[in-house]
C-alpha cells in the first residue's frame, strides 16, 4: 500500500506524506514549455503520452508521496455535450448545456471518449515507485453545475437569481452527473489509480439552505459508492466554513481536505475520525523561508500523532518558486 493510503485508512499516523493539488501545472517552467506547443488545453488533457510526462514532472523534482493524474473536472461536462474554453486570466467557460442532449448520453461512449485519460493513467502507474500513490479526481456535481450552467459572476459570486431560476434543471442534472462521475471514478481506478479525491470548489457559494441538496448529497453518494468499492476517497468542500463539521458527519470521506479560512486547531477536533488534508494558504509560499517554515510547523504541530497529509489550502499558484517548495518539502521531512 502507498504512503498516502496507508494514512487515509487510519493505519499510520506517524508518517505525514505530501502531495499538492496543482503540483503539475504553470509554476514549473518545464510545464509551461509542453503548454506553449499545445494551445489546445484538452487536445493536451487527451493527449497519453504528454500527460502522462506532465503528470510524473514534480515527482522528477520534489520528494514528493503521490502523483495526480494530469487533466481536468471539466473533461467530463465536455464529453457529456458541454462546449469548454480556457481564455487566459478569465478562467474557463463552458456553454451550450442542452438538457435533452444531456440525458441522452450512454456509458458506452462516455468510457470510450474518456480512454485517452485511462491510458495516461495506464502508462504513469507503471512509471511510478509502488510506494508512491495515483490521485484520480472528479469535480463535484454542484462545482461541475456553477460551470455547466454558467452560474457566478466575473467576480466569483453566485448569480442568485439564475441560480434560483435554474435550480429544477439544476436537481434533474445532479442524478445524471453523478451516474457518470461514479463511472469515471470506477475507470480510472481499474486504470490503475489507487485514490480520488473530489473537488467541490465552488461549495462555498451555496446559501446555507441549499448545502444539503447541492454538496451533502451529492457528494456521500460518490463516497459511498467509493466505499462500496473500496476506493479510498478525499473530499474537498472548499469554501464552507463551519459547516465541514456537518459535512464531514453527513459525507463521512476517508479524507477531508481543508482550506485556508479552517482554522486546524477546530478541524482536528470537530473533523475528529477523519484524515485530515491541507490547510495552509498557497500564498504563503510567497513569503521568506522562515515564515514558510512556521507556517507549516503550525499544521504539523496540530496534526502530530493524528492522520495528516501534507497539502496546501488550495491550488499552487502560478507564481510560486518551485525552489520554494522544494524547501518546505525538506523542512517537513526533517522535522522530528
Ligand atoms: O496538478 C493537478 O492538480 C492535476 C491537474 C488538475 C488541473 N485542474 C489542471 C489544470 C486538476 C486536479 C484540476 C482541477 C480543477 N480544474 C478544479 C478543482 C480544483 C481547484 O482549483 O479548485 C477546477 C475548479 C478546475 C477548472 C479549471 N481548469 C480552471 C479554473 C482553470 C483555469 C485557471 C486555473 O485556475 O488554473 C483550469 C485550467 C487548468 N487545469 C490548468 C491546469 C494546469 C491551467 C492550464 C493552462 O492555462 O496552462
Amino acid at each position: 500500500m502507498s504512503k498516502i493510503t496507508n494514512v487515509l485508512m487510519l493505519k499510520d499516523k506517524s508518517c505525514v506524506p505530501i502531495w499538492f493539488m496543482r503540483q503539475a501545472g504553470r509554476y514549473l517552467p518545464e510545464f509551461r514549455k509542453i503548454r506553449k506547443k499545445n494551445k489546445d488545453f484538452i487536445k493536451l488533457c487527451l493527449n497519453s503520452n504528454l500527460s502522462s510526462k506532465i503528470t510524473l514532472q514534480p515527482l522528477k523534482r520534489f520528494n514528493l508521496d503521490a502523483a495526480i493524474i494530469f487533466s481536468d473536472i471539466l473533461i467530463v461536462p465536455f464529453f457529456l455535450g458541454s462546449n469548454v474554453k480556457f481564455i487566459k486570466n478569465k478562467g474557463p467557460i463552458l456553454s451550450n448545456f442542452k438538457i435533452q442532449k444531456f440525458i441522452q448520453n450512454k456509458n458506452k461512449k462516455f468510457t470510450k471518449d474518456l480512454k485517452p485519460i485511462y491510458n495516461t493513467i495506464n502508462k504513469t502507474r507503471k512509471k511510478l515507485h509502488k510506494s508512491k500513490s495515483l490521485i484520480s479526481f472528479v469535480g463535484a456535481p454542484w462545482t461541475l453545475i456553477v460551470y455547466m450552467l454558467g452560474l457566478k459572476d466575473n467576480n466569483n459570486k453566485l448569480n442568485l437569481e439564475k441560480f434560483n431560476k435554474n435550480k429544477k434543471q439544476a436537481i434533474l442534472i445532479l442524478n445524471k452527473l453523478n451516474e457518470f462521475l461514479c463511472i469515471h471514478i470506477k475507470n480510472q481506478i481499474d486504470a490503475g489509480a489507487d485514490t480520488v479525491q473530489i473537488f467541490d470548489s465552488w461549495a462555498g457559494l451555496l446559501p446555507r439552505k441549499d448545502l444539503n441538496t447541492f454538496c451533502y448529497e451529492p457528494n456521500q453518494q460518490i463516497v459511498n459508492f467509493c466505499k462500496k468499492h473500496k476506493i479510498p476517497v478525499i473530499c474537498f468542500p472548499k469554501g464552507i466554513k463551519r459547516n465541514y463539521s456537518d459535512f464531514y458527519k453527513i459525507v463521512k470521506p476517508n479524507g477531508i481536505s481543508i482550506d485556508y479560512d479552517i482554522n486546524p486547531e477546530w478541524a482536528r477536533k470537530n473533523l475528529n475520525g477523519a484524515c485530515i488534508q491541507g490547510g495552509m494558504d498557497p500564498k504563503i509560499l510567497f513569503q521568506k523561508d522562515k515564515i514558510i517554515f512556521s507556517e507549516t510547523k503550525k499544521y504539523l504541530d496540530v496534526f502530530k500523532n493524528y492522520p495528516y497529509i501534507f497539502n496546501l489550502g488550495h491550488g499552487l499558484l502560478p507564481k510560486t518558486d518551485p525552489n520554494k517548495i522544494n524547501k518546505l518539502i525538506n523542512f517537513i521531512k526533517n522535522y522530528e
